[in-house]
């Protein structure tokens, strides 16, 4: 199969679709693989190293153009739109329930889109958004830990205290992926650490691979609001899959807290679950709510490109094999994790929550997507 990796033109996107370690199994198993030049030069990926392992290294118009299959990281932006095309199919971040003129261009070009995001196993985990959760709970507690410090409008506390004096007190709302990471690194700055959580069997696991080091607290309003005056970090990673992030945290509640405290809503991506939350930037990440440090970076994962790259290459590159192998009907059949993850064929919506979202017909991937019988 013909594979793309474009470059990503999307503001503040540093990450590649495609390693050159990615790009060698796949030259290896004898397909031709296409890299915009520059495509890599933000994770530290030169043209080089991807011509090194048999890429061809080519135009931004080649890419787009010559492609069977075509690999990226964010969905595409508006000056993309015109190179969509029928008969290429697009492996990416999407994120269309949100996007209406993105899904709409998708539709009127007769492309095949399969979202990263919406790749599902039957036990529901999402294992292509895994590892950007993973990332952005380890980055929540560096953030914390960094904008405590005095000259950046923090309390002026080491999380990790010293011998002799108390550590700082980080409280994770939502112990999931995102939370789970946090707290790994915040115990591991030498923090003391509460996780609030509202599934139980979830606090069990927690409980069973944490014990001992972390507080593991059943979720409420009251709780997090008796809680919250005594943290000097709280991070916000809570997700009810496919709706807004609730607001659990009221404005009330930061006026409780102690001045410089620091509030890290990681799920801003989702609307976030401060009341006083706004999304900022990695060049703008902080801002200041009666005396408490907002960081509400949307795209957490892209501070540390060279990590995220290997990350999400890890988990898509065995969904980018198959589809090469097989083929994408045949894929699909195969696996219906990948199956979940197709949202636009041949102009009609296969993903219903995004046929939902704007209101237009969805049509069963079966009876769009010619599926080879396995
Ligand atoms: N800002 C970024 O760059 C970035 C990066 C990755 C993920 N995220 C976001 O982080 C959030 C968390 O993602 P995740 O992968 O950890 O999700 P997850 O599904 O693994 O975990 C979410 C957890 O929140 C818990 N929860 C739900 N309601 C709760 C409540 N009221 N109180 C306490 N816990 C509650 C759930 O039981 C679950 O364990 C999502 O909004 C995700 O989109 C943001």
């Amino acid at each position: 199969m013909k594979i793309g990796v474009a470059k990503e033109i999307k503001s503040d996107e540093y990450r590649v679709a495609l390693t050159p370690a990615g790009a060698l199994e796949l030259t290896r198993r004898g397909h031709d693989v296409f890299v915009e030049s520059g495509a890599g030069d933000g994770s530290a990926f030169p043209d080089d190293a991807y011509a090194n392992v048999g890429a061809r290294v080519v135009s931004v118009e080649q890419v787009w153009s010559e492609s069977e299959l075509l690999l990226k990281v964010k969905e595409p932006v508006s000056e993309e739109y015109e190179r969509l095309r029928e008969g290429l199919v697009l492996f990416t971040y999407l994120h269309i329930a949100a996007d209406e003129p993105l899904t709409r261009a998708l539709l009127d070009s007769g492309i095949t889109a399969v979202a990263y995001e919406t790749v599902e196993t039957d036990d529901r985990r999402l294992p292509l958004l895994a590892p950007m959760s993973e990332i952005a709970g380890r980055l929540a507690a560096q953030a914390g830990a960094y904008f405590l410090e005095k000259p950046l409008g923090g309390r002026g506390l080491l999380l990790g205290g010293v011998p002799g004096v108390a550590p700082g007190r980080v409280m994770v709302i939502g112990g999931g992926a995102v939370g789970y990471n946090a707290a790994i690194i915040a115990i591991g700055l030498g923090a003391q650490v509460t996780i609030l959580e509202r599934s139980i069997d979830r606090m069990r696991y927690l409980d069973e691979i944490l014990s001992g080091r972390v507080s593991l607290v059943m979720s409420s309003s009251l709780q997090i609001a008796e809680s919250i005056a005594g943290a000097d970090v709280v991070i916000g990673a809570v997700l009810i899959p496919g709706a807004l992030a609730p607001k659990l945290v009221t404005r009330e509640m930061i006026r409780e807290m102690k001045p410089g405290a620091v509030v890290v809503d990681v799920a801003i991506d989702q609307g976030g679950c401060f009341e006083t939350s706004k999304p900022t930037t990695h060049s703008d990440p902080v801002y200041d709510v009666d005396g408490v440090t907002h960081y509400c970076v949307a795209n957490m994962p892209g501070a540390v490109p060279i990590t995220s790259t290997k990350a999400l290459t890890n988990a898509t590159l065995p969904y980018v094999e198959a589809i090469a192998e097989h083929g994408l009907g045949e894929a699909v059949a195969r696996d219906r994790a990948l199956a979940r993850g197709v949202n636009v064929v041949d102009g009609k919506i296969t993903y219903q929550a995004v046929a939902e979202a704007h209101d237009l017909d969805y049509a069963s991937l079966e009876d769009v997507l010619p599926l080879a019988a396995v």
